[in-house]
């Protein structure tokens, strides 16, 4: 990190960047941990959940127009979390906390049961080497992660640029029994509150098709 960043990191760390008990690595969750939101939100409010927020683009600009929800960023790339940091300080923005740990263990045993209203994965790395795929986020047995924490009818949304990923996604979540299709067609239409990242413009300047796809968490029984 720079050393703006690392000083951005200092000053507003204390109030936007959850402290987590970790397990062995840096970036682990120790599986005993439990978010408790209306101590971290001071309030009640339906929680969104950002996966991969990058540099912030999506998750700053949604918590920024959407003053009555909170929202969670998670992250592990600590440039990313500085930058989503300074600009939601400049935003005045103090719905919004950001968590340095990998996604997975937040959505499985992090986040209370249900806690979540909805969680956004837009363009996930996609491992497009074919010996790599294998370290996509979505793929199967993700869907029990997504599954645990959203709520009764949360919506899991996502956004890629990799064809073959997004092919991947419908794969897996068509295959998810706690999961049902929220749109109707091939592909979802772009979901109005996702705003243009610096991955989008990326893709798009390659000439690649951006698509859309959302899934509603069935009722639990
Ligand atoms: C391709 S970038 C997209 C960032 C942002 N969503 C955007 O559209 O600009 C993917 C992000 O996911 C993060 N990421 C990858 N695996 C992760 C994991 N297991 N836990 C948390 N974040 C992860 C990476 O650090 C990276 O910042």
């Amino acid at each position: 990190m720079s050393e703006a960043q690392e000083r951005a990191f200092a000053e507003l760390a204390p109030q936007y960047l959850l402290e987590v008990p970790r397990d062995v690595a840096w970036t682990s969750v120790h599986p005993e941990a439990r978010m408790d939101p209306v101590a971290e939100y001071g309030r009640e409010a339906p929680l969104i959940v950002e996966i991969g927020s990058g540099q912030g683009h999506a998750i700053v600009s949604a918590a920024s127009a959407r003053p009555d929800d909170d929202f969670l960023a998670v992250e592990v790339f600590r440039a990313g979390l500085a930058r989503t940091m300074l600009d939601a300080d400049k935003a005045g923005v103090r719905n919004l906390r950001l968590v340095e740990a990998n996604a997975p263990e937040v959505l499985s045993t992090y986040l209370p049961e249900g806690a979540a209203s909805e969680v956004w994965i837009f363009f996930s790395d996609p491992w497009h080497k074919k010996r790599h795929t294998k370290r996509r986020l979505i793929r199967p047995g993700f869907g029990d992660a997504a599954a645990r924490a959203l709520a009764d009818g949360g919506l899991l949304r996502l956004a890629t640029d990799w064809e073959d990923y997004a092919l991947q996604m419908v794969e897996v979540l068509d295959a998810e029994p706690l999961f049902e299709r929220a749109f109707d067609g091939e592909w979802a239409e772009r979901f109005e509150g996702r705003v243009m990242t610096a991955f989008e413009r990326k893709g798009i300047a390659k000439g690649r098709e951006i698509r859309d796809l959302v899934y509603r968490r069935k009722p639990r029984a």
